[in-house]
């Protein structure tokens, strides 16, 4: 099993390329069940999430050829298999996005119920209920799948709010069942994020007719078929939000390269309101910092609100902050993994239910942690870039799941991270 070791203390620089998203292109994939003709989509990023997902479809039927680093072509030549099994879903929970694509084009959906995970539990009761209010049958069956029939899909009013607001891939799921119903579906209190926004963008360029992606409603009326065509996937506002840190937090300037700096507003003012700058220089972000960081008041909410993506990231960042920084998780109120991890690091911090005070210190020190789940494990990356002395992090499949190369990547702007297996 792969681990990192990390020297810590160097400085960056230099220009990093920010890769395409992996949560827009998760679902992107998905919805090429729906395509009659092949697809072809740019920039997708090379991770094992997207293996997987490439796995999902080759078992949905889906025939996918790479044609080039980052470069794939999707074409349906099955469609008799409407089953992604537990073995398939359990691996990654974003498989849960071939419902909406298997019960609007094939009328049958059945996939495993995901279960929980390490960011907690992680129900899709939005998700059934989006597909029940378009006419579907949606049972639990054995085995622990769920299973969506239909004859027909109708267009609905859908209310997608949940007790922690909106959700992304409800949102999805949703909007793709909801491109073959008939008549049209209005689906209130919907995700904004961008990554909603570039489905809904590639379903509306595959012959989707779909308006109000971006905003809390949008409006689907439904259309016989979609073609196939080429589509390139947004860039990734986590991973740039990460190196952004990796910059502030070491003390150093970076290029970021192919960014949208719209989708990066609210991690950017957090990073000016801690001290670093950021300037914006057509599509690239420049970061520097000179670490006299500021303790600041961070709560995740959805787009475009604080990312919780990006929560772990900046509490790395803020353990070195001169004086006490509050966060509060409010997406996932058990996101916290890395709280224990950073401690044995020298950080100061202290969890009291969703919400931890960060107390700063002068330094952190390298110690042997566990990466838990993706994010956190790139908080203790970046922990480990500055860091006196070696960190070693174990189980860093966790960051192949969504950082593409990202030792690769540090490491051409000045870091010091070694890959090992053992
Ligand atoms: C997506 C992202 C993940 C990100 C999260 C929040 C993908 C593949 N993953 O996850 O990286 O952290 O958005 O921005 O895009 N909820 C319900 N019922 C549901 C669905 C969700 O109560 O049916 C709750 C969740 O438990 C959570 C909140 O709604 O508290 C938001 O979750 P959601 O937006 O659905 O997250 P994901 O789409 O799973």
């Amino acid at each position: 099993m792969d681990y990192f070791v990390i020297q810590g203390g160097k400085r960056l620089r230099g220009t990093i390329k920010i890769s395409g998203s992996k949560n827009a292109a998760l679902p992107i994939m998905a919805a090429t069940l729906m395509c009659s003709e092949p697809v072809v989509l740019r920039n997708i990023p090379d991770l094992s999430d997207i293996e997987y997902m490439v796995t999902i479809l080759e078992k949905l039927g889906v025939r996918v050829d790479r044609l080039e680093p980052g470069t794939m072509r999707f074409e349906v030549v099955d469609e008799s298999i409407s089953h992604a099994d537990y073995e398939t879903v359990r691996k990654m929970r974003a498989s849960v996005c071939v419902m909406g694509p298997l019960l609007g084009k094939r009328l049958h959906a059945r996939v495993a119920m995901p279960g929980g995970c390490s960011i907690g539990t992680r129900p899709i009761d939005l998700h059934l209920k989006g597909f029940e209010a378009l006419g579907a049958d949606v049972d639990l069956i054995e085995g622990g799948d769920v299973d969506c029939q239909a004859e027909k899909l109708e267009g609905s009013e859908i209310f997608l709010g949940g007790h922690f607001g909106s959700s992304v891939t409800a949102t999805a799921n949703v909007m793709m069942a909801a491109v073959f119903a008939e008549g049209t579906t209005v689906l209130e209190s919907a995700a904004c994020e961008p990554e909603v926004e570039d489905l809904a963008n590639f379903l509306v360029a595959m012959g989707a007719n779909i308006t109000g992606q971006g905003s809390p409603r949008i409006v689907i009326e439904g259309v016989d078929r979609l073609d196939g065509g080429e589509y390139t996937i947004i860039p990734d506002r986590i991973e740039a939000g990460t190196f952004m840190v990796a910059a502030a937090i070491t003390n150093s300037e970076l290029r970021l390269e192919n960014c949208r700096t719209a989708h990066l507003m609210a991690a950017t003012k957090v990073l000016e309101d801690v001290g670093v700058f950021v300037e914006k220089d057509n599509g690239d972000v420049i970061i520097s910092s000179s670490r006299l960081l500021q303790p600041v008041e961070i709560t995740t909410q959805p787009y475009p609100g604080f990312p919780t993506d990006l929560q772990a990231q900046f509490m790395t960042l803020l353990s070195l902050a001169e004086g006490n920084s509050v966060i509060t998780e409010k997406i996932f109120p058990d996101r916290f993994l890395h709280v224990a991890e950073l401690n044995r690091m020298g950080a100061k911090l202290r969890k009291e239910g969703p919400i931890v005070i960060v107390e700063g210190v002068k330094r952190l020190i390298g110690a042997p942690v566990m990466a838990s789940d993706l994010r956190a494990s790139a908080a203790l990356v970046l922990a480990g870039l500055v860091a006196r002395g070696t960190t070693e992090i174990n189980r860093v499949y966790h960051i192949d799941r969504g950082y593409e190369r990202i030792e690769e990547k540090l490491n051409a702007v000045g870091a010091e991270i070694h890959r090992l297996d053992r």
